[in-house]
C-alpha cells in the first residue's frame, strides 16, 4: 500500500491554512513540526474536563493523575521502554538534560572524563561542559567523520579511556541529518565503563526508537518535535535513575519518575503527549491491521520513513544541480538510509538568512544559522554568524511542496 499521505494531511489542520491565497510550506519541521487536530484537542479536553493539581481525592484531580499515567505509558511504548518509572516529562529536552547532567554530576570525581561530540545540539553539549567545569573533569571531543557525517566507532575508541564516566551523542544530527550506529557507539562506551547519554531529539520524529536494542544509559527526544506538545522526555535505565540523588522540593515524592520532575506538571501538555503518540501509532494503523500500539508505531515509521526517503532524494537531487550550492551533509543517493530528510546547504555567495527571508516571501518556512549545531559549523568552518540553510521535511510534507521549494531557490538564487 503507498504512504495515504492525503488521510495525513486531513488530520492537520494548520497545513491547509493560507496567507492571501498562498500555501504555507512548512519545511521549519527539524525546528518544530505541526500537531494533528486530535493533539490541539486532548489538551483543551484536559483543560476543561480535568484540570487540577495531582494528589486530591477529588474527581478532576484523579483524571489529572490518570493523564499523566497514559503520557508515559504512551511514551514507554514509544521507546520500547521497560516502565513507565524510566520516562520523565519536562518543559524541554534542555532543561531535562541539565537536570540529569546535574544529578549524575554529585558522583564523577575531579580528573575524571567525559565524552562529547562535535556533531550534537548545544543542548547535549553545554550541560556536560558545565558539569566538567564544575567538577574538574577533563572533556574530550569527539569529531564526526567529514566523509561518512557521522560519528565512526574507531573515534570514540580514540577518546575513551578508563576514567570515562560518560559519552554525550546525537542519535541524528538537527544540521547535517545523518544518522548515528547508537546502539555500535553505546556498546563501545558501556565496554569502557562509561554511561551513554543519546539526544534522539531529530531522530524521534523519523525513525523507530528501541532503547533496549540501542543498550544506551539515557535517550532524550522534545515530542514538539514529533508532532505533539512543547515537551521534553528523557528516558533513563531505572536502576540509574534509582541511584541518582534528584534536585528538588522536599515535600515532593522521591518515587521515580516524579524525583525528577520539578513543579506542578504541565498535565494539558502531557494529554496532548499522549495524543501525539496515538497520531504515530494511527498512520501504522492506516498501513495495516491489528498489532501493539509499538507494533502500530513501528509500521508507522516503516512508511514514514520510505515516504521521507523519496523527498529527501528529490531534494539533495534539486539542491545538487542548482549551481553555488553545496550541501552540508550525505548527498549520495544511494546513502539516503543514513540520513534523515533534514538537508541543509550552503551557497558560494549568498548568505543563509538572505535565503531564508526570500523563501519566507514566498510562504516557505526553512531556517538559516547554525541552528545550535555550533560545534558543526566549528570543525567545518562555516562562520557561526552565516551557517546554513536547513530546509527539514516531515511525514506531512508533500512532492509538490519540494519542487515548489526547490523552484523558488532556483530563481533566488539565479537573481
Ligand atoms: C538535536 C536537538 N537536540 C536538542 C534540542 C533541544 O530541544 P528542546 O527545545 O526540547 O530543549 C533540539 C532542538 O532543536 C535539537 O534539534
Amino acid at each position: 500500500m503507498g504512504f495515504p499521505i492525503e488521510t495525513i494531511r486531513t488530520a492537520f489542520p494548520s497545513l491547509a491554512i493560507a496567507d492571501d491565497g498562498t500555501p504555507r510550506r512548512y519545511l521549519d519541521n527539524p525546528a518544530g513540526t505541526q500537531v494533528p487536530q486530535r493533539v490541539a484537542d486532548a489538551a483543551a479536553r484536559c483543560l476543561i474536563e480535568s484540570n487540577a493539581n495531582l494528589g486530591g481525592f477529588f474527581r478532576t484531580s484523579i483524571a489529572a493523575e490518570a493523564v499523566t499515567e497514559r503520557a508515559r505509558d504512551a511514551m514507554r511504548d514509544m521507546l520500547g521502554a521497560a516502565s513507565t518509572r524510566e520516562i520523565v516529562v519536562g518543559p524541554s529536552m534542555t532543561s531535562l538534560t541539565f537536570r540529569i547532567a546535574r544529578a549524575l554530576a554529585r558522583d564523577f570525581l575531579p580528573g575524571e572524563e567525559i565524552v562529547v561530540t562535535r556533531m550534537d545540539h548545544d543542548a547535549n553539549v553545554a550541560p556536560w561542559l558545565t558539569l566538567a567545569e564544575e567538577r574538574r573533569l577533563t572533556v574530550r571531543w569527539l569529531p564526526f567523520d567529514e566523509r561518512t557525517w557521522r560519528i565512526e566507532p574507531a573515534a570514540l575508541d580514540a577518546v575513551l579511556t578508563d576514567r570515562t564516566r560518560l559519552v554525550a551523542l546525537n542519535y541524528a544530527s538537527n544540521l547535517t541529518g545523518s544518522i548515528n550506529d547508537v546502539a555500535t557507539l553505546a556498546a563501545r562506551a558501556k565496554a569502557a565503563g562509561a554511561l551513554t547519554y543519546v539526544d534522539a531529539v531529530q531522530f524521534a520524529p523519523h525513525g523507530f526508537v528501541d532503547v533496549t536494542a540501542l543498550g544506551c544509559d539515557f535517550l532524550a527526544c522534545s515530542s514538539y518535535k514529533f508532532f505533539g506538545p512543547h515537551l521534553g522526555i528523557v528516558w533513563g535505565r531505572e536502576e540509574l535513575l534509582e541511584e541518582l540523588r534528584a534536585y528538588k522540593v522536599r515535600p515532593s515524592t522521591n518515587d521515580l519518575p516524579w524525583r525528577f520532575e520539578l513543579g506542578t506538571p504541565q498535565i494539558e501538555l502531557f494529554a496532548a503527549l499522549e495524543a501525539s503518540v496515538e497520531h504515530l501509532a494511527w498512520i501504522g494503523e492506516l498501513l495495516g491491521e491489528g498489532g501493539s500500539r509499538r507494533e502500530r508505531i513501528r509500521r508507522g515509521f516503516a512508511g514514514s520513513i520510505a515516504h521521507e526517503a523519496t523527498l529527501a532524494l528529490e531534494l539533495i537531487d534539486g539542491l545538487r544541480a542548482i549551481p553555488g550550492v553545496r550541501i552540508v551533509g550525505i548527498d549520495d543517493p544511494g546513502r539516503v538510509a543514513h540520513r534523515v530528510p533534514t538537508v541543509s546547504f550552503v551557497h558560494d555567495t549568498i548568505a543563509p538568512d538572505t535565503i531564508a527571508e526570500a523563501l519566507a516571501r514566498e510562504n516557505i518556512f526553512v531556517w538559516s544559522g547554525h541552528n545550535y549545531a555550533l560545534e558543526i559549523v566549528r570543525q567545518l568552518g562555516i562562520p557561526e554568524e552565516r551557517g546554513v540553510v536547513r530546509i527539514g521535511a516531515a511525514h506531512y510534507n508533500t512532492h509538490d511542496e519540494i519542487a515548489a521549494t526547490l523552484a523558488a531557490l532556483r530563481r533566488i538564487l539565479a537573481e
